[in-house]
C-alpha cells in the first residue's frame, strides 16, 4: 500500500482510540458523552471489539461490567443506569426495572434488551488478542453467563417453540425509528406524554424521532410495567411482538460462536448439543418464515397480527453475517442491494431502502448509514465469497468517516457531501470508532 493510505489509515486509527479512551469511564464505554451517558448492551459488544485492538484489558473489563449487570433469569438489560445523568431521557425513574423479582439488585436498568452480540464477540476477542491463553481463561469464565442468555431467550422469548425470538418494543431492535414500525404503531391508541426530551436539546430534531413516535416507545414500556416485565404477559397483551431478523441473525451467529468456543474449550458437550438443537430449529423457521419472495430479501414478522412487515432495511441483509441463506439466496440478496440501495451516487449500506417512499436519509434508522450494519455485512460477504461488495461497503465506511469524522450515523447521498459537511446524530461515537480500528486493522498490517 502507499506510503500516503499508510499514514493517512494510522491517522484515523489514532483518532478512533483517542475517542474511546475519552468516552471510557471506568469500567464501561459510553456510547456518546451526554446523548448516551450510560452503558448500552449491543453497543458495549462493538466497543470491546475495538478496545480489543489496543487495549484488552479495557475490552475484558467493558464485556465483565455488562454481565454483571445480568438478572437471576439470565436477562440482559438494554441500558445500564451506572451514574447520574441529566441528559438523557427515560432514565431509571421511568423504566423501574426492580418491578421485575429477578432484576439485578446490584444496577438499576431498563426492562428490555438489545440484539445479543455477546456470543460472537467473546469469539472475535479470541481473534484479536495476541495472548490466546489468557483471553481463553476470560471466556471461560464468562461463556456460561452468555449461554444462559440464550437460555432465557429460547425460554421465555419464543411462545410457538419455533426458534425465533420475538422483541416487545422498538428499542430491543436497536434500530429505533426504522419504518418497518410505523404499521404497529398505527395500530396502538397511544396516549399522549408529556415529558422533556432531551436528545432533541443536544440534536437537530430533523435527525432524530419525532414526538408521536416517544408517545408510542413510552406507551409500549408502560403496558409491559403494569405487568412488572412478566414475558407470558406481555405475550399476551403487547401490541409490539415481532421477529426481528436482524435480531435473531445475530442470536443465530451468536450460537454458532458459542459452539465453537465451546468445542475449543472441551468437556461441554450438552451444551453444545443444546446449542446446535437450537441453531437448526432457528435457521429452518427463520429461512421459511423471514424470507419474502417477492422483495428477494428477508423481513420482520409482526407475530402479534401475524403477517409479514413487508419492507427491505438493512437487517433484511444480516443474515448474510450469519451464515443463514444458501449461496443461491446469498445471491439474491446481493442482488436486491446492489440494485436498491448500491447506486453510484449512494454510499452502502442505507439503513433503509432507498426506492421506498418512506426513505429519510438523514432521519436516524429511517435511511442513514450505521457503521456497525456495514461491519457485519462487510464481515458476512466476505464468508460468501462476494469480496468485491464487501470491499466496497469497508471502503464507504472508511471513507465517510475520513471525511466528517466519526459520527452516529451518515447520510447515503454522494452528492451531498461539501467540505464543511458534517454527520448526523451524536459525535465521536464510539461503535463507529471500535468498528473502524477493526476494519482498518488489515490495512494497517
Ligand atoms: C440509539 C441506537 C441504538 C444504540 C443507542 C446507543 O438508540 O438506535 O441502537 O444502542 O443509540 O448508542
Amino acid at each position: 500500500m502507499c506510503i500516503l493510505f499508510s499514514f493517512l489509515y494510522f491517522m484515523i486509527k489514532q483518532r478512533a482510540i483517542n475517542i474511546l479512551k475519552k468516552n471510557w469511564k471506568d469500567g464501561f464505554t459510553v456510547p456518546s458523552k451526554n446523548l448516551y451517558p450510560y452503558q448500552w448492551k449491543w453497543d458495549s459488544g462493538f466497543i470491546a471489539i475495538g478496545l480489543a485492538h489496543f487495549d484488552i484489558t479495557k475490552a475484558k473489563k467493558e464485556i465483565s461490567t455488562l454481565l454483571d449487570a445480568q438478572w437471576e433469569n439470565g436477562f440482559i438489560p438494554h441500558i445500564i443506569f451506572h451514574n447520574k445523568s441529566n441528559t438523557y431521557f427515560p432514565g431509571s425513574d421511568f423504566h423501574h426495572s426492580e418491578l421485575h423479582p429477578k432484576a439485578s439488585k446490584k444496577y438499576k436498568s431498563t426492562g428490555m434488551t438489545q440484539p445479543p452480540v455477546l456470543g460472537f464477540v467473546l469469539k472475535e476477542l479470541y481473534r484479536i488478542a495476541k495472548d490466546k491463553q489468557d483471553i481463553l481463561e476470560f471466556i471461560k469464565n464468562k461463556i456460561n453467563q452468555v449461554f444462559i442468555n440464550h437460555e432465557y431467550f429460547y425460554n421465555n422469548r419464543d411462545p410457538h417453540n419455533e426458534g425465533l425470538i420475538y422483541i416487545y418494543h422498538n428499542w430491543e431492535s436497536g434500530t429505533d425509528n426504522s419504518p418497518i414500525w410505523d404499521d404497529i404503531f398505527a395500530t396502538m391508541d397511544s396516549p399522549i406524554f408529556s415529558f422533556e426530551r432531551r436528545d432533541t436539546d443536544l440534536i437537530d430534531p430533523s435527525q432524530r424521532p419525532s414526538k408521536r413516535e416517544y408517545d408510542h416507545y413510552l406507551h409500549l414500556i408502560e403496558i409491559a410495567k403494569k405487568y412488572n416485565y412478566n414475558d407470558e404477559k406481555i405475550i399476551e397483551f403487547s401490541p409490539f411482538l415481532v421477529q426481528d431478523p436482524l435480531f435473531n441473525s445475530m442470536l443465530i451467529k451468536s450460537n454458532q460462536s458459542l459452539i465453537d468456543l465451546y468445542t475449543l474449550i472441551g468437556n461441554n458437550q450438552e451444551k453444545i448439543n443444546q446449542l446446535k438443537k437450537w441453531q437448526e430449529n432457528s435457521i429452518k423457521t427463520f429461512n421459511a418464515k423471514l424470507y419474502n419472495e417477492e422483495l428477494k430479501a428477508y423481513v420482520h414478522y409482526d407475530l402479534r397480527n401475524d403477517k409479514q412487515l413487508a419492507y427491505i432495511s438493512s437487517s433484511s441483509f444480516s443474515p448474510i453475517f450469519a451464515g443463514i441463506p444458501n449461496q443461491e439466496r446469498a445471491q439474491s440478496l446481493v442482488n436486491t442491494m446492489l440494485e436498491k440501495f448500491g447506486g453510484e451516487n449512494n454510499y452502502l449500506c442505507a439503513s433503509f431502502d432507498p426506492t421506498h417512499k418512506k426513505y429519510n436519509p438523514v432521519k436516524y434508522w429511517r435511511g442513514p448509514v450505521w457503521i456497525n450494519l456495514n461491519w457485519m455485512l462487510y464481515n458476512g460477504l466476505l464468508q460468501y465469497g462476494f469480496d468485491e461488495l464487501a470491499n466496497r461497503i469497508k471502503k464507504d465506511s472508511i471513507d465517510l468517516v475520513e471525511k466528517v469524522g466519526f459520527y452516529e450515523y451518515f447520510d447515503p447521498r454522494k452528492e451531498i457531501y461539501k467540505e464543511d459537511s458534517k454527520g448526523y446524530g451524536g459525535n465521536n461515537f464510539s461503535w463507529t470508532a471500535a468498528l473502524i480500528i477493526d476494519l482498518l486493522n488489515e490495512e494497517l498490517k
